[in-house]
């Protein structure tokens, strides 16, 4: 089975690692789609601290996850399920419901997030600590 999941993984942190260690037990093969810097300066006006080539070699270096790419606009997820052969599309409960629509396509699983820690709480934290 191959699984596909999205995120930004900005910071990488915990949450993070235990969302895709448990995205891989779905299958065999995990692609993860790490949007890109101007995806997220267009979401959020405001680009990810560390850049796409960062994001991706640290996510690339995870034993769990088999292939990356980059993805360009979150309206294409039906595209990148194709071109990947993507089997089940997992997105954590913050998606819960929103990815419904894709599942003539592919199985669609929402895991829950990681209590207590995301990217924005972290930047939070770091800025109350110095
Ligand atoms: N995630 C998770 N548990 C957390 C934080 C994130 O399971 N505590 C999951 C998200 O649901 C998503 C993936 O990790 O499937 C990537 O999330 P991302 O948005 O990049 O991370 P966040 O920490 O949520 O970042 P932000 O605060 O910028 O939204």
């Amino acid at each position: 089975m191959r699984i596909i999941t999205f995120g930004t993984f900005d910071l990488f942190h915990i949450g993070h690692l235990n969302i895709l260690e448990r995205a891989k037990s779905f299958g065999d093969q995990l692609i993860v789609g790490i949007s890109s810097d101007k995806l997220n300066f267009e979401k959020k006006q405001f680009l990810p601290l560390f850049s796409f080539e960062e994001r991706k070699r640290i996510i690339s270096s995870l034993r769990c996850v088999d292939e990356v790419f980059e993805e360009e606009s979150l309206e294409k997820k039906r595209e990148y399920i194709t071109k990947y052969n993507a089997d089940i599309l997992i997105m954590g409960d913050d998606w819960d419901g929103k990815f419904d629509f894709l599942n003539d396509i592919c199985e669609v699983h929402y895991l829950k997030r990681t209590k207590d820690i995301s990217t924005t709480d972290l930047k939070k934290r770091i800025n109350y600590s110095v």
